[in-house]
Formats: structure tokens, C-alpha cells, sequence
């Protein structure tokens, strides 16, 4: 059968795991067809345009437009396709929980005899595969876990370190099949039990949280103890067996998945009978770690009543535009709650931000949000806050005062351009603090 011929690859969940799948799969040549409950983002796609900020996305969907179709209707989807690739979001429940409520909708639009194979990439407890099989004893069900960050996600889908697949001895066929799709991008194949592939998810985000969350409070002691974490980082790093990843400390980690999947993955523990005691501490230093950043303003300015305080960059990290568990949210929150005036800037969550943070100043331009400021917070590390004219920004600051919450700026700049200038877990500069 040639390429055109074969059965369309479905996909369910048009969000940015569904998103990136799709426009990936069809690159790869496949024809797909990408279904979503949400119709004005299925109209906003079938016009060209793109419902997310993400590098490569736009190029990829149009150069493959023949090749993808947007729907919103499941069952043409399970007229014509035969795999079925799961991307419907989990997020949190109020008990901290994954919600499974999307992933249960489309098990329950499934046959349980027809033909279909489910492909989960949903992140969900581990043991949610071995449930939906035996419910579904004529589906096969693979567990093909997501890994890509926003910001570049079309690099890691394309690119990836390794691809995990899951199955039961019964579903080995259609494992294969879903590895087939994978090989010719590469990476190990990872092909185990669907439990395992789920636990690789969750323990996988739960340690990068945790590598976080450790630099974060060796920062801390670094200042503490008049230490520069970024040394500390890089020393650290340079040993094999420890890598330079995920060593960055900063205001706390944030995004759609890390938050939800260390808190899941403890609550999965509990619900199981054990008591996951490491990762309550990586939720509360990062939890913590976010509030820092007013003690140090306080610690200049004395009372924040009244002060007005810049943000610089709204969206958990840069090249995004998604402001999903956003350290700026809880630090927005905690200056105003501390009777600070809050002004805030990011080059591309600015719709996102009027919604999330309300009685905030959104500005257009960063100049515009640093204009008569106290204090400046930088939140995200997004690269034009490198171009930006600092000394001629100093001078329209009613104190030239930045906290670098990412340790993104060079601290001599900054003292040239007349800052007092302080980052995370390493000697600040300036008037104030020499
Ligand atoms: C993460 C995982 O990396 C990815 O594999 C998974 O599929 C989804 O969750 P993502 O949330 O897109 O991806 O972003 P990532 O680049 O991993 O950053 C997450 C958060 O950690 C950001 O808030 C970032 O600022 C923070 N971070 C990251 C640090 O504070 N320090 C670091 O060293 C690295």
C-alpha cells in the first residue's frame, strides 16, 4: 500500500502535544487527521492559523497542509483512522490529582471491538493503561509518553533522546507499529510494560523538578554563605554522573507539566499506600523559592507600599506564550498583596496576562513598564532583555534597582549602567549592596 493510500493517523486533542504530533506526523508523510472539541480553534487551524506560540510550528503546518485535516467530529475520526494518538490535557484536579475526565470521554467513544489502536500520549497515573485495557479488550493499547518542551517542540518531537513505548504482551503488534512511526527520527526505543512507560513520565519530570528545586536551595545557602551558585553549577556539572542540565536556579519552576506531574506523582504514591516524602520538599522549596524575590525587594525598598514594581516577562518560560503555574502569577499576587503597584511586560503573553492578572499594568514595551519604577523583577529570561538600553533606562527608574530572577543579565553591565543589581545565589553589585 503506498503512503497515500494507508489509513489516516488520528489524533485526538489539538493542544500543544496534539498540535506539534500532528504537524510532525504529517511532515513525516503521513496524512492525519486532528480532532478537537474546541470548534473555533478547529476553524482557527483549518484557516492556517496557528493557535499557540511555538518556534517552527507555523512553517510546519503550512508546508504540510495538503497532508493534515482538522475536525471536530470523533466519529469521522474513527471512520478513517485507525491509531488513535492521545493528546487530550490531564490537568490537576483541586485534590492535585491528574483529572482524567478527557482521556475517559474518548475511551468511552471507542468500540470495544473496533479495530482501533490507542496511542496514549496523555500523561496519566501509572496504571491507567492496564485499566483501559481491561475495559477495552478489543482495543490495543500502547503507552507512548510525550516529552517535548514548549519552546522546542518541534526539535525534540523530531529529535527526540529516546522514544518510550509501552504494551502488554497482547498489544506487541501495535507496539511495533507505533515504533515503526518513531524510527526514522532516531533515539533509543524504550519498549516495555505500560505501567513502566507511564512511570518513566512521571519519574522523569519528577527529577528534573527535584534537580531544580535542589540548585534552587543551594542557591539560597550561597548566599548565605557568600558562594556563587553559578560556580557551584558548573563545577557540579562538569561530573559525568551529575551533567550540567537542569541546574539553573532562578524563581521557581513553573509550565503546564512539571507542577502537575511531581504533585501527581506523590499523590499516586499516597494513593497507593506511600508516603513520597522528597517531593513534598521539591513543591515547597519551589513554592517558596517564587516568594524570595519580595524579602529582597523589601530588603531595598522597606515597605513595597505603594511601590511600583516591574515585571519582565509574564510566561513560565521564554519562547512561549503560556503562563500556565507562571512564577509571575504567584509573585504578581504576593506584591500586590504586600500594597505594591505591579506593572508588567512579556513580548508575546500579553493577551494571556490581561486575562491572568488582573489590576495589573500590562505594558507594550518593556521601557514603558520600567518607566518610573522602584524596582524591576526580571522574571523570564526572554533575550531581548539583553538589548535593552539599561543606563538609558536607569535614568527614568525612580531607583535603579533589578532583581534577576533567571541570573540572565551580566551583573558588571548592569553596574555600569548605574543598577543595583542582585540575582539568585550569587554576590549582587551596585550602591545598595557593595
Ligand atoms: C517539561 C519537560 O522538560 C518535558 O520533557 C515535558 O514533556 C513537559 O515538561 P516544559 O514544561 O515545556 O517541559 O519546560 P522546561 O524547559 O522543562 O522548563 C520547565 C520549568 O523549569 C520552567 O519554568 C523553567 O524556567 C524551569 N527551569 C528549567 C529552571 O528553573 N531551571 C532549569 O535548570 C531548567
Amino acid at each position: 500500500m503506498s503512503e497515500e493510500e494507508k489509513a489516516p493517523i488520528g489524533v485526538v486533542g489539538v493542544g500543544w502535544v496534539g498540535l506539534v504530533t500532528a504537524a510532525c506526523l504529517a511532515d513525516l508523510g503521513h496524512q492525519v487527521i486532528a480532532r478537537d472539541v474546541v470548534e473555533e480553534k478547529v476553524e482557527a487551524l483549518r484557516r492556517g492559523e496557528v493557535t499557540i506560540h511555538e518556534p517552527g510550528l507555523s512553517d510546519l503546518l503550512a508546508r504540510n497542509s495538503e497532508r493534515l485535516r482538522f475536525t471536530t467530529d470523533m466519529d469521522e475520526l474513527l471512520d478513517r483512522a485507525r491509531l488513535l494518538f492521545v493528546c487530550v490535557d490531564t490537568p490537576p484536579t483541586y485534590s492535585g490529582d491528574a483529572d482524567l475526565s478527557r482521556v475517559r470521554s474518548v475511551v468511552a467513544d471507542l468500540e470495544e471491538n473496533g479495530d482501533h489502536v490507542l496511542v496514549m500520549k496523555s500523561t496519566v497515573p501509572a496504571g491507567t493503561g492496564e485499566i483501559i485495557r481491561r475495559d477495552l479488550p478489543g482495543v490495543a493499547y500502547v503507552s507512548c509518553p510525550e516529552f517535548l518542551k514548549e519552546g522546542s517542540a518541534v526539535d525534540d518531537f523530531l529529535h527526540p533522546d529516546r522514544v518510550v513505548i509501552g504494551a502488554s504482551d497482547r498489544d506487541r503488534a501495535a507496539a511495533d507499529e507505533v515504533a515503526d512511526l518513531y524510527r526514522p527520527l532516531g533515539g533509543e526505543l524504550v519498549m516495555t510494560d505500560t505501567s513502566s512507560a507511564e512511570m518513566i513520565k512521571l519519574a522523569s519530570n519528577a527529577y528534573l523538578s527535584t534537580r531544580i528545586s535542589f540548585i534552587n536551595e543551594i542557591a539560597n545557602v550561597c548566599e548565605e554563605v557568600g558562594a556563587d551558585v553559578t560556580e557551584v553549577a558548573r563545577g557540579m556539572g562538569l561530573d559525568q554522573r551529575i551533567g550540567s542540565h537542569f541546574l539553573r536556579p532562578g524563581i521557581g519552576f513553573g509550565g503546564s507539566c512539571f507542577p502537575k506531574d511531581v504533585s501527581a506523582l506523590k499523590l499516586l504514591a499516597g494513593n497507593s499506600g506511600y508516603h513520597f516524602q522528597l517531593l513534598n520538599a521539591v513543591i515547597e522549596v519551589n513554592e517558596l523559592q517564587k516568594r524570595r524575590v519580595v524579602s529582597k525587594l523589601a530588603r531595598h525598598l522597606g515597605s513595597l507600599v505603594g511601590k511600583r514594581v516591574a515585571l519582565l516577562g509574564l510566561a513560565f518560560k521564554p519562547d512561549t506564550d503560556d503562563m500556565r503555574e507562571a512564577s509571575s502569577l504567584v509573585l504578581s499576587a504576593r506584591l500586590r498583596g504586600e500594597g505594591a503597584e505591579v506593572v508588567a511586560y512579556d513580548p508575546v503573553a500579553r493577551e494571556n496576562a490581561r486575562t491572568l492578572l488582573p489590576g495589573v499594568e500590562v505594558t507594550v514595551t518593556a521601557e514603558q513598564a520600567l518607566e518610573g519604577a522602584d524596582a524591576a523583577v526580571l522574571v523570564t529570561e526572554w533575550p531581548e532583555f539583553r538589548e535593552i538600553d539599561w543606563a538609558g533606562v536607569a535614568a527614568t527608574m525612580r531607583h535603579p534597582l533589578l532583581i534577576d530572577g533567571r541570573n540572565f543579565l551580566d551583573a558588571e553591565v548592569m553596574k555600569r549602567a548605574g543598577f543595583t543589581y542582585e540575582g539568585i545565589g550569587r554576590p549582587g553589585v551596585g550602591s545598595e549592596t557593595e
